[in-house]
């Protein structure tokens, strides 16, 4: 029998305002790749354009019961970055959580968000919800790819044990999955490391859906079945693919419904 102590999980800990809805349907906001660094020709605007997706976040109604943020937080790790972002996303009424991405520092996102480490790594399940949450950490500081080692392949299958009847969603930042349309589509040093956990996924089969970032474009996909997406970046000046008229110049985020059986997904355009 495993000890529900032994794996950390965030339920009233989270960093946000609001309460966690504990009855379906849920709402998931998923905005990725913000980039914040000071010093660029590009700083001001990406921070302005967080801004204005958080008003944009708060402003919807209904209200996302949760919001995440799928890595590549801040560009380069700088602790004063994330006191930078920590300080717009306090605005958001909703509760907040974040992965990092290969530009993230996990040591100084865990300690500006209070995200406590396990093993090392950035990675907890959010419980309370009527869609369980798993964070997953891929990075490494030795390269800009994904990886997923054996501990946290481990991590994860505890966590999935622990509530092994109830729908769960992941969220990390490097896809698991071929991008097509990208030029470099397998991000992971050790595409080995995919094949695991699409195994466990497989194993586990309560695994609803994948939220990913780090590619900066819309992607639709699925892993052994499991539907499986990224998002754009929400600064637009690193944001890949093509996007409608009325889209180019906008911030852009999801919204992710929970069905009961199925997230459906749509991209939101911020309005100033
Ligand atoms: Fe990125």
């Amino acid at each position: 029998m495993m000890e529900k102590e032994a794996i950390f999980t965030y339920e009233q800990n989270h960093f946000g305002k609001g309460e966690i809805n504990r009855k379906a349907p849920m709402i998931i906001a998923q905005i990725s790749d913000t980039h914040i660094c000071q010093g660029l020709a590009v700083s001001q605007m990406r921070l302005e354009g967080l801004y204005q997706t958080v008003k944009s976040i708060n402003a919807l109604d209904p209200q996302p019961d949760v919001i995440i943020h799928t890595g590549d937080m801040v560009h380069g790790g700088e602790l004063e970055d994330y006191w930078r972002v920590k300080e717009i996303l306090s605005q958001l009424k909703a509760p907040f959580f974040p992965v990092p991405g290969n530009q993230d520092d996990r040591e100084h996102m865990a300690h500006a968000f209070d995200l406590k480490l396990q093993e090392g790594f950035i990675q907890y399940s959010v419980d309370g919800f009527p869609v369980r949450l798993v964070g997953i950490d891929t990075t490494t500081p030795d390269s800009k790819m994904g990886k997923f080692c054996n501990n946290r392949l481990n991590l994860l299958r505890k966590a999935l044990a622990q509530e092994g009847e109830k729908s769960t969603a992941l969220f990390m930042h490097h896809p698991p999955f071929a991008v097509e349309t990208s030029k470099y589509p397998h991000q992971y040093d050790d595409w080995g490391d995919c094949d695991n956990l699409a195994e466990l996924l497989i194993e586990q089969d309560q695994v609803a859906h994948l939220f990913c970032g780090h590619s900066h474009r819309n992607y639709v996909t699925d892993v052994r079945g499991i539907p499986a997406t990224t998002l754009p970046s929400l600064s637009v000046d690193l944001r890949m693919g093509d996007f409608p008229e009325h889209q180019l110049k906008s911030p852009l985020f999801q919204i992710h419904k929970w069905d009961g059986g199925k997230f459906v997904s749509e991209t939101v355009a911020v309005v100033n």
